[in-house]
């Protein structure tokens, strides 16, 4: 049973593994990826120039921005390679119910 707090996102079987969908909940735009089997979900704008991630794509568990190739970590959000320098934002997750439940 999922928390308090949390708003359904997606069907869990909806998301496949190294893959990535962008999807608004509760009018905020959130990134939902799915990396060695884990969830993770973060902002789903770009820091360099806003450019929306669900253009981009997993690369070896990082998410990778389709304008010009900023990397982030899913996990921290963290930028691993710029030109972005500010990290994505990141949310909760949990599943239940056969949904992710993300905490805005
Ligand atoms: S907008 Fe994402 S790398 Fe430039």
């Amino acid at each position: 049973m999922p928390k308090q707090g949390f708003v359904k996102a997606v069907e869990e079987d909806k998301l496949s593994n190294n893959t990535l969908l962008v999807t608004l909940l509760d009018g905020v735009e959130v990134l939902i990826c799915k990396v060695g089997g884990k969830i993770f979900a973060t902002s789903a704008r770009c820091t360099h120039k806003g450019c929306s991630l669900s253009e981009g794509w997993i690369e070896d568990g990082i998410i990778v921005c389709g304008c010009h190739l900023s990397k982030f970590d899913p996990h921290s959000g963290k930028v691993v390679k710029g030109p972005a320098e500010t990290a994505l934002k990141t949310f909760e997750v949990q599943d239940g119910e056969g949904y992710i439940w993300v905490k805005l």
